[in-house]
């Protein structure tokens, strides 16, 4: 296991860009898939989660070239694809194991799906439900409905979902297996959650229908086989902002990240909080721009309600920020928090603890009352990438030394995160101000 050992950082005055947004890269693999021939897909993240995806796709018959790094050529099978001759493992990924069990309820073939000992605890139910309601036959072989799953698809029926949860993950299983259904299926969400799917469908010349808070694809239809650049992570970029944003004169400009509205719920909070952004927008696929975030006293805000879908990935190290905030922070509404890679409420409650911040942990959030200087300390990243990068960012700001331990989870989403952290902790020596005067405040 290896641990990360950080110390206070200076102020941040640089500019930098992030890997490939992971959401992003996994339904672009997956539609390149389901298309009607080779795509070239630019930008892709080859993180662990992302490379489950990959593996799954070639296990179904799918040939995936990785011409570099972050380029792969994936060569479509018009959505027939073979039976896979072993299980397919799915890692640490939740994205993978759902949006995949959506895909595979449409063939005509038995697969299991099984994951790592986190994922091998989160519920599965949520898309096991809609899927066996459209036809296909799903076994759930853990607990109460926790991975493997092994599925019997076939020929679905269309369906008209209401989901209980704001989840891009199930709205994108119901969706893709709506591709293979004859006729409308439609998912409507309790709150907009990230509509990556929707856009990719739309981008692939299938004519997904929005209304409200439903969308809608009718089956039979196949993509058309495209090439598409994936923007950078704005949840990776998240990190970084953070760092950025607690300190008065940092000043830091993220370049080629993807700006999609569904996801930028974290720019908005920090805005309210104090910081100064400014970004300039480029609409592609996906929006894609250039984000300038000036650090201030921040203070405290609630976070709640709509706009927690908008930011589930990022409330561990919007936490953090709130511990280094004047005031209170209140967020409820994130009860989705605790079945993530870990329970995120009790692992970002225990940590901040151990870092001397004052933080209650509610049923559906976190109460903290920010200011109180943070201290180092020795803390775990409960296996979960985003907890190990939240706490990193909080040593930064801690006097003396903070250890985490088990960052190699990091991997699953933002292989190079230590480099950058590196970067970070040495500048200002190497550092590159620019000033960018034309961007519009946000
Ligand atoms: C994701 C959706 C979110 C998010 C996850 C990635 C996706 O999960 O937390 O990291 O790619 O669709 P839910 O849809 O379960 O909220």
């Amino acid at each position: 296991m290896s641990d990360w050992k950080i110390r206070r950082a200076p102020t941040i005055q640089t500019e930098l860009e992030v890997p490939g947004d992971k959401s992003i890269s996994h339904r672009a693999v997956m539609l390149a898939a389901m298309s009607n021939g080779p795509c070239v897909i630019k930008g892709f993240l080859p993180s662990e989660d992302c490379m489950a995806t990959v593996g799954a796709m070639r296990s179904l018959g799918v040939a995936i070239e990785v011409a570099d790094e972050t380029t792969l050529i994936v060569h479509g099978m018009r959505g027939v694809f073979t039976a896979p001759t072993g299980e397919i493992d799915c890692g640490n990924s939740g994205t993978t194991m759902r949006l995949m069990a959506g895909i595979l309820a449409g063939q005509p073939f038995r697969s299991r799906l099984v994951g790592d000992a986190s994922l091998s605890k989160r519920p599965m139910r949520r898309v096991i439900e809609p899927l066996t309601k459209m036809g296909a036959k799903i076994t759930a072989e853990g607990k109460e409905g926790r991975p493997p799953l092994v599925i019997e698809g076939g020929k679905l029926k269309p369906l008209q979902y209401v989901s209980p949860v704001a989840s891009a993950q199930v709205k994108s299983a119901v969706l893709l297996a709506g591709m293979f259904a004859k006729g409308k299926t439609s998912v409507t969400e309790p709150t907009q959650s990230r509509d990556h799917t929707e856009r990719m469908l739309e981008y692939f010349l299938v004519r997904p229908q929005k209304q409200g808070l439903t969308v809608s694809v009718f089956g039979g239809q196949t993509p058309e086989s495209r090439e598409f650049r994936v923007p950078g992570d704005i949840s990776s970029a998240a990190f970084w902002l953070v760092a950025a944003a607690a300190q008065p004169r940092s000043r830091l400009l993220v370049k080629n990240v993807g700006l999609n509205e569904t996801r930028t719920g974290v720019l908005a909070v920090l805005v309210r909080m104090g910081a100064a952004i400014r970004e300039v927008i480029d609409a592609q696929a996906e929006p894609i721009g250039v984000v300038e975030i000036q650090g201030a006293r921040l203070k405290g805000t609630e976070i709640k309600g709509a706009e927690i879908p908008n930011v589930i990935d990022e409330i561990p190290i919007l936490a953090v920020a709130a511990a280094l905030a004047h005031g209170k922070t209140v967020i409820s509404d994130a009860g989705e928090l605790r079945v993530k890679e870990t329970d995120r409420l009790a692992a970002v409650a225990m940590n901040l603890r151990l870092m001397g911040a004052q933080v209650a942990e509610t049923e559906d959030g976190l109460e903290i009352i920010g200011g109180t200087p943070l201290h180092g300390a020795r803390l775990d990243s409960f296996g979960d990438h985003r907890i190990a990068m939240a706490f990193a960012v909080a040593g930064m700001f801690a006097e003396g030394e903070t250890t985490i331990t088990g960052t190699e989870c990091v991997n699953t989403s933002y292989p190079n995160f230590y480099a950058t952290l590196e970067k970070l902790l040495k500048q200002p020596t190497e550092a590159q101000t620019r000033v960018i005067t034309s961007l519009p405040t946000r």
